[in-house]
């Protein structure tokens, strides 16, 4: 049986609240801590606050039991042998992540320390910031020999954090000393023992008790890097892909064939090959720009990360191009947007290239009805309703008599949608998919034009036929 820890994790973010939860999961007792007042009651009382498989689930299997929520950090502190560090780490104007929250939290762990404690960074952080960590805990006079500081990225995807999270590819570990590393072993040993896989009713997942994750272990300095490293790396082979489907287009060429026959190559591999709108969240944008700024301070010409951020924008202005040019003018045109959220399957609208797409479709004087899943309350924040800007309760609703729809987010409704019935509802049958989730020739045969990113265009059949 692996041993019971007692565990804070401060932050009740999307990192925070999901480690909490899966930690009891795996057995441990939780503290999680954040300084809202308002979250730390809607959490007690049960409401995730986030859209998110399983953690509903989960949530009111241990809250106020295994998990319990606080706003005292100072407590939780006292109480918890690992303190794991998940608060926001923002870009600043520079493109540097901002530690402020990441320095108060430290501050505030020091002054309660009153045993031997291993603090954890989770939030993403440059590769520096676990000595900044380190000084700022001895600058408030405790003793070396009172607390470590260790690096445990977080890996988890928004839409399937928590299998993510009790399923990982792997588990870093950067840690300094030997005292600090047996700690965070003992930690994820329900995973790594494989003991977790042998529980009945758990989160499914790729992993079993015979074939149980694999735990690396690593200096500090290496678990930083590697987190921001992964981050930057995928969203370079999104912007690689997006680049390779402008010349598709260019060659009339089918980026999803190309993309295909690249994955097949098990050195390449077939993940994160989906050319789009450009890629978009609280992650990539922030780690690449902050990864990007690191080096610079360190000397290191890593220029290629402005190339993936430069593809990256171009792939939204690239995409206002195909909606101009399938329907010539713009302004006064009634557009039907499926999708705000940054990706299919979560709420989250954070530097999502949909919410900046109906921006610019706006500025350019269209007037959009839009549908989301389940990111609507949060875009009405950012696009408030007016007379150019509309919302609708499904799907065929955005499209009643609407010149265009464009498809920006990859939900997987969307790409079940009764081709018969949207035709009929649109007043010009025309598709603009920023996600390729339709097949063009299936479009073309139910009367579409259909556009979408790195593959010949489609005219309707009864078109062609008649040309
Ligand atoms: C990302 C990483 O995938 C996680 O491993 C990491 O833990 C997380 O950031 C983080 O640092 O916290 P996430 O932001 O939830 O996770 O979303 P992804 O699924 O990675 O998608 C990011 C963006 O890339 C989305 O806008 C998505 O639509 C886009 N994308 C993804 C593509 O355009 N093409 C692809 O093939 C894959």
């Amino acid at each position: 049986m692996s041993k019971k820890i007692q565990i804070a994790v401060v932050g009740s973010g999307y990192v925070g609240l999901v480690a909490a939860v899966c930690f009891a999961e795996m057995g441990h007792d939780v503290i999680c801590v954040d300084n809202d007042e308002v979250k730390v009651k809607a959490l007690q009382g049960g409401d995730t606050l986030i859209h998110e498989d399983h953690l509903p689930e989960l949530l009111n299997r241990y809250r106020n039991e295994r998990v319990r929520f606080m706003t005292d950090l100072a407590e939780a502190t006292r109480e918890s042998e690992a303190i794991f560090i998940a608060v926001g780490t923002p870009q600043s104007e520079s493109g540097d992540a901002d530690l402020s929250h990441v320095e108060a939290v430290a501050s505030e762990i020091a002054r309660s320390i009153n045993g031997y404690k291993v603090i954890v960074e989770k939030s993403t952080v440059p590769v520096y910031t676990n000595e900044w960590i380190r000084r700022v805990i001895e600058r408030n006079g405790v003793g070396r020999e009172m607390f470590d500081v260790v690096s445990n990225p977080e890996f988890l995807r928004e839409g399937t954090a928590v299998s993510d999270f009790l399923h990982p590819d792997r588990i870093v570990v950067g840690a300094d000393s030997e005292r600090a590393a047996a700690v965070l072993s003992a930690i994820y040993a329900p995973l790594t023992t494989g003991e977790y896989y042998n529980v009945e009713n758990i989160i499914p997942g790729p992993f079993t008790s015979t074939e149980p994750p694999p735990l690396l272990l690593t200096s500090t300095k290496s678990a930083e890097i590697i987190k921001h490293a992964s981050n930057a790396f995928l969203a370079l082979k999104i912007s690689f892909i997006n680049a390779v489907s402008n010349l598709c287009e260019a060659a009339d060429a089918n980026v999803e064939q190309v993309a295909r026959g690249m994955g097949l190559d098990s050195r390449i591999g077939p993940k994160f090959l989906r050319p789009g709108i450009g890629y978009g969240g609280s992650c990539f944008p922030k780690d690449v720009a902050a990864f990007r700024s690191v080096a610079e301070q360190m000397g290191v010409d890593f220029s290629l990360l402005s190339e993936v951020e430069k593809i990256n924008g171009a792939q939204k202005k690239r995409f206002m191009s195909k909606v101009q040019s399938a329907l010539w003018t713009l302004r006064g045109k009634k557009l039907a947007v499926l999708g705000l959220a940054f990706k299919g399957e979560t709420d989250d609208i954070r530097e999502s290239p949909a919410i900046d797409l109906v921006e610019m479709l706006l500025a350019e004087g269209c007037a959009i009805t839009a549908y989301d899943p389940a990111a609507m309350e949060r875009a009405k924040a950012e696009l408030p309703v007016s007379a150019q800007m509309g919302y609708a309760s499904d799907a065929y609703a955005a499209a009643a008599d609407a010149d265009a729809l464009l498809i920006l987010t990859d939900w997987r409704e969307f790409a079940e949608l009764d081709l018969v019935r949207l035709n009929a509802t649109l007043r010009y049958p025309i598709v603009i998919d920023g996600r390729n989730l339709y097949d063009p020739h299936m479009m073309s045969e139910h009367g579409f034009t259909y556009m979408s990113v790195g593959r010949p265009a489609a005219k309707p059949v009864r078109e062609a036929v008649g040309a």
